[in-house]
């Protein structure tokens, strides 16, 4: 027999503890430090920039994937990757227009990948799953810079090795230049005045060993490093300097701020600079994403860049172990007087020719979460998941399934919505984007610009559209997926190709690729 009092005692009681557990959630991430009690005195490491030889007019960059040791907390070391050094990699600094070429070889002793995070690359150079790098095997891709000047990065993109592999440090920055960033009164000078800034949290054991599980779902860490420094303290001249921050950790979302409320302005998006610059006290990073910010030091006052948690204290609550929640300390900039004045900002700094929707060929939508289709075909190949499985359109990711097939030439928009409780970043491959809207509202003003990342939050619906130009191949196809590594790995991404608008394929609804048998090789690792 239920007793009436008991029940409504035993609901009064759940309420109180989910009061009790949020009041508890607020209390962690937003009046405590989860990192408290550090002194930020190791010197921030920033990435030297690799020189390429030039051959034939190319720009030719060699380097390697690598095991290393690499010591972050007090001179314990720790197994690491990197690119042709122990954590992270050379920083990669070119000009729109070059033509480049890399001879990447993989001294891993697993198989890799190398994928140009937001560029415009033909499908073959863009270091896919279907551009595996075997062990001992060197890779030479090649391609013209066809972006304007941003920050974009390069990581693995190994089947369902891409978190384990970023995590452990193989991640680093691409920074493009052209004529219209090189001719504005903004600092560009790299490591004096323009510093590159990878933040990533990270956990580590007592013994300074970096710690990742083996299975799991999105990673949490407990650390924050930049740039691979541990605890980083940063010199800077009074006057303005140019921070490229990247969110290159695994799951987790940053809101970056100063530690003294101090506006700052943000100049560039992930795929290029804004039209002009935004005036913000913090600005929010998911994981992959990018942004340019500049800062005026002329105060001559010492301050740390931090993140904040969320302020919507449900969303904290409900995000508390999904990547949005907690305050970190992140850097500690010390300023140092100089003489030098810089000029005010520009007040234009771009020109963004969007598209009208009266343009639009093809609208898509993107479900991100929800249901999982019961079709067979909509299952992941062998090779992925260690963790919970979250769809796309029902889907998870298969290499041998083309999802979408775009005509080459095509404007298009993708309507993307979250069906599920957390947050997911969502990044398009070959394409910048602009955000249409969000929920029927425009974006804020420093999300007006290129993008190829986005976070969609729960229960949201993001309108992007992008034109897929230059490049078509109906082999071989490029990928969209959600940038939380562990659910990218665990097959929450599909893939598109770009076809020609006579081929036999285009506006087909998706279709399967012959993988040859290297690949499928490959794909068991
Ligand atoms: Cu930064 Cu498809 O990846
Ligand atoms: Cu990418
Ligand atoms: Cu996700």
């Amino acid at each position: 027999m239920v007793n009436r009092k008991f029940l409504s005692r035993l609901l009064v009681g759940l309420l109180i503890l989910t009061i009790a557990g949020s009041v508890g959630v607020v209390y962690f991430g937003y009046f405590q430090t989860v990192n408290a009690g550090l002194t930020f005195s190791n010197a921030l490491h920033v990435p030297p920039i690799l020189d390429p030889e030039l051959e034939n007019g190319e720009k030719v960059y060699t380097f390697s994937l690598q095991k290393g040791n690499h010591a972050f907390i007090d001179g314990q070391p720790t197994a690491t990757l990197g690119f042709n050094g122990d954590y992270l990699g050379p920083t990669i600094k070119v000009d729109a227009g070059d033509l480049v070429r890399f001879n990447i070889t993989n001294e891993l002793d697993e198989v890799s990948t190398v994928h140009w995070h937001g560029m415009h690359v033909p499908p073959e150079m863009d270091g896919t799953p279907h551009q595996p790098i075997a062990v001992g095997e060197t890779w030479q891709p090649y391609y013209e810079i066809k972006n304007e000047a941003s920050t974009m990065w390069y990581h693995p993109h190994t089947h369902g090795r891409t978190a384990h592999q970023s995590y452990f440090g193989l991640a680093a920055f691409f920074i493009i230049e052209d004529d219209n960033s090189k001719s504005l009164a903004i600092p560009q000078t790299y490591g004096v005045d323009d510093f590159p800034l990878a933040v990533q949290d990270r956990r580590f054991t007592d013994t300074g060993d970096l710690f990742y599980p083996a299975t799991g779902n999105a990673f949490l860490g407990d650390s924050v490093v930049v740039n691979g420094t541990y605890a980083p303290q940063l010199t800077v001249a009074g006057k303005r300097i140019r921070l490229r921050l990247l969110n290159g950790s695994n799951s987790r979302i940053f809101r970056f701020a100063f530690s003294d409320g101090r506006t700052f302005h943000q100049i560039a998006t992930d795929g290029g600079l804004l039209a002009a610059p935004v005036a913000l006290d913090q600005v929010k990073l998911s994981p992959g994403e990018r942004a340019e910010i500049v800062v005026d030091f002329s105060d001559n006052t010492d301050v740390k860049l931090i993140s904040l948690p969320d302020t919507n204290l449900l969303a904290m609550a409900e995000n508390a172990f999904e990547g949005d929640s907690g305050r970190f300390d992140i850097l500690q900039i010390n300023v140092q007087p100089t003489d030098d004045v810089s000029p005010e900002l520009p007040s234009v700094l771009n020109v963004i020719n969007g598209w009208d929707e009266s343009e639009v060929d093809r609208v898509r939508t993107m479900r991100l979460a929800g249901q999982m289709s019961q079709d067979a075909n909509a299952a992941a190949d062998s090779a992925i998941g260690s963790g919970r499985q979250i769809p796309i359109n029902g889907k998870l990711m298969n290499m041998a399934r083309v999802d979408e097939v775009v005509t080459l030439g095509d404007i298009e928009i993708w309507e993307i919505t979250n069906m599920g409780g957390v947050p997911h970043p969502f990044h398009v491959h070959d394409v910048q984007f602009l955000v249409v809207d969000r929920d029927g509202d425009a974006p804020p003003a420093n999300e007006q610009g290129w993008k190829d990342t986005t976070l969609i939050n729960a229960g949201e619906t993001v309108r992007i559209i992008a034109q897929f130009t230059d490049f078509a191949s109906e082999d071989v196809p490029y990928m969209y997926h959600c940038h939380i590594m562990e659910h990218e790995d665990n097959g929450m991404m599909g893939q598109f190709t770009v076809v020609e608008p006579d081929s036999a394929l285009a506006g087909s609804d998706g279709y399967m690729l012959e993988l040859n048998a290297e690949l499928h090789g490959e794909m068991e690792h």
